[in-house]
């Protein structure tokens, strides 16, 4: 237990912070040194994650208990390769729109990874490389985007608390409740040096 029991969240779940380069979106984009991000750091952003079974994801009781707890009534299977989803290139171009959700964006990654892209309290970006077995989810009125890696395949689980709303909302749409209860809730109250620029 403590600090020396390692989290096997990280085998499936790895997060950094980005280089500015414009070079391909589907590299890693790494600082020079790297910068790594914790799971309990992304969780003070309102980013939950999980790893599961993802070779047993149709019987997983840890799965089952995730869905009752959070009330994930909803689930579909997302698989991105230019076979499987429609309109693929213009679908792969949204995705990496930078954009918010009035929901949670939960995402069960069970084959393939890809990067799910948040936006910190500074605005900077930090990459989330979520691979087989890894799941999140994307708090409501968060900025984010997404793009395979270079492995270029992902098939995910989507979830979602009643009938799914996938809509959208490019950045700026600051004027959403959605986007004021995440400031309110994850920002604002942050904590530490950024309760302090708050109320500055
Ligand atoms: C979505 C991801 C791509 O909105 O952010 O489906
Ligand atoms: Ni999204």
């Amino acid at each position: 237990m403590g600090s020396a029991c390692k989290d096997v969240r990280e085998e499936v779940i790895q997060a950094w912070y980005m280089d500015d380069s414009d070079e391909d979106q589907r590299l890693p984009h790494h600082c020079d040194p790297k910068k790594f991000v914790s799971l309990d750091q992304l969780s003070e952003l309102g980013v939950l994650s999980w790893r599961l079974d993802a070779d047993n994801y149709e019987t997983d009781e840890e799965l089952k208990k995730i869905r009752e707890d959070r009330g994930y009534s909803y689930t579909d299977l997302i698989e991105v390769c230019p076979e499987k989803l429609p309109n693929y290139e213009e679908k792969i171009k949204n995705f990496f729109e930078e954009h918010l959700h009035t929901d949670e964006e939960i995402r069960y990654c069970v084959a393939g990874s890809g990067y799910f892209d948040v936006r910190d309290r500074d605005d900077a970006w930090i990459r989330v490389w979520v691979k087989k077995g890894g799941m999140i989810v994307l708090p409501a009125g968060i900025y984010h985007r997404f793009t395979l890696d270079t492995d270029n395949y992902i098939k995910a689980m989507r979830l979602f608390v009643g009938d799914p709303v996938w809509t959208p909302f490019n950045r700026p749409h600051d004027h959403l409740a959605a986007r004021k209860e995440y400031l309110e809730a994850f920002v604002q109250t942050g904590g530490g040096s950024h309760a302090v620029d708050a109320a500055a």
